[in-house]
């Protein structure tokens, strides 16, 4: 099992004090149910490392991977700062109080729409992702409610995070951010140093998400560094900020478990990285940020489903079909990612049938997980997707006109609703009849 999971004398699963089987009768399902301990001691995991090894840090939260208005309050009170990439994430930020201040704005393609709105309430750091995002800004900004715009860059520094090989490749294929190599960056941050428009804090990467080692990051740490000794011999311009963006991977499987450098691990690695590098180059220490998203929710997270169709074809395979699936997680569709998964009401039962667990949309690629033993699966049995924390909610979609679950809270016993389960009616909100 994945997280802090318990089996209660029934024999159902309990998660945050909870009866599993109890919340999906309750508030129905599909329903993505989150352990609040656990997402509160990850987000206190960063920030007790980062307190324990550097001077001065920040950890913002990706909020892409899990966000509603509860997350965000959760975010703020516990002190970390907030990663948008978007008009929408921001405006679900701010509606729930999140200060302006500590937010972090990131996009390739900010419209006009989205830079009126930060523009107008406040951000903490504006993240220029190219060239012609700061020609418009050099007019937009010129107005700024805050006086001068905190802009960070975001840079490629040419490292591939999956083959664990280092690239340090002429040419960088990327839609984000502004290359290193060939003087991009440099050339461009250059300019944006004449407008008192501008306050140049530094510099930003995200060299991938999932990552299972520790090297990529120290390789970046060190690529973002150089860049920024460069740009301060070049210039005269001490960039003071230095963000390395999210990334830290997690497992989805028991047998992960031991496969992914801890929070802690991962904190303990960078800071020493910059620390040491900064001494050899005599270089003043930069405030470092972090934006992990991913190792903040999703273990976390658990998706609660009924089972309704139990399907066998005789010597080929059984088929236990949910009443969610791709519309709630698109992720195994997406990038063949894997679940496991467990059920519910039956904790002790020891019978095992291997099965594959579909969902209920109308394309034969709607696999949850393709292969899995559970125990005899039934029609109505409460099946628990693990770690389905980040990229699951967000990334949610209405295919097949399917509402989209709830989310609810679990901590020391109590539940708490915080995202309501789409209902029908919600299906037609806005739609409208030509004519009437
Ligand atoms: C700029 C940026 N920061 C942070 C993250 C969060 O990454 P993860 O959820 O892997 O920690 C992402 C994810 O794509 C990202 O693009």
């Amino acid at each position: 099992m994945l997280g802090k999971k318990e089996i209660n004398e029934h024999g159902h699963l309990v998660i945050g004090g909870c009866d599993v089987v109890q919340l999906a009768q309750e508030f129905g399902t599909p329903l993505y149910l989150f352990d609040e301990t656990l997402l509160r001691e990850n987000m206190r995991f960063y920030r007790q490392s980062f307190e324990r090894l550097y001077p001065d840090y920040a950890v913002a939260y990706a909020s892409k991977a899990f966000i509603c208005s509860a997350m965000c309050r959760m975010v703020a009170e516990e002190g970390l700062f907030l990663d948008v990439v978007s008009g929408g994430e921001y405006y679900i930020a701010r509606s729930s109080g999140f200060p302006a201040d500590r937010i972090i704005f990131h996009g390739n393609n900010k419209t006009a729409q989205e830079r009126e709105l930060v523009l107008r309430e406040g951000i903490g750091r504006w993240v220029v992702d190219s060239e012609a995002e700061l020609e418009v800004l050099i007019e937009e900004a010129k107005n700024y409610r805050n006086g001068k715009l905190p802009l960070l860059f975001r840079l490629t520094p040419g490292i591939d995070p999956h083959t664990h090989q280092y690239i340090t490749t002429g040419k960088i294929d990327s839609k984000f951010g502004l290359p290193i190599v060939g003087g991009v960056a440099r050339e461009v941050m250059k300019k944006a140093l004449a407008f008192p428009q501008f306050e140049l804090r530094g510099v930003h990467c995200h060299i991938g998400s999932q990552i299972d080692s520790l090297e990529p990051f120290l390789k970046a740490c060190e690529v973002m560094l150089e860049f920024m000794f460069q740009f301060w011999k070049e210039t005269d311009f001490l960039l003071e900020e230095l963000d390395l963006g999210g990334g830290l991977g997690v497992p989805y499987l028991d047998e992960q478990k031991d496969q992914f450098p801890s929070i802690s691990e991962y904190v303990e690695a960078i800071t020493g990285k910059v620390r040491a590098w900064c001494e050899e180059h005599s270089f003043p220490l930069p405030r470092l940020i972090v934006e992990p998203g991913r190792s903040i929710v999703n273990t976390a997270g658990n998706t609660v489903y009924r089972v309704g169709t139990v399907k066998e074809i005789p010597g080929i395979k059984k088929y236990v079909a949910v009443d969610g699936g791709m519309t709630d997680n698109p992720r195994p569709v997406l990038y063949g990612a894997r679940y496991q998964a467990l059920v519910a009401n039956r904790m002790h039962d020891r019978s095992r049938e291997r099965v594959s667990v579909v969902g209920k949309c109308c394309e034969s690629g709607d696999v949850i997980i393709p292969e899995i033993e559970l125990p005899r699966v039934l029609p109505g049995d409460i099946l628990v997707v693990e770690g389905t924390g980040a990229y699951n909610h967000t990334m949610a979609s209405n295919y097949n006109m399917i509402p989209r679950p709830g989310v609810v809270f679990v901590k020391d016993g109590k539940a708490k609703l915080v995202v309501r389960p789409e209902s029908l009616s919600d299906l037609i909100r806005r739609d409208v009849l030509p004519g009437d």
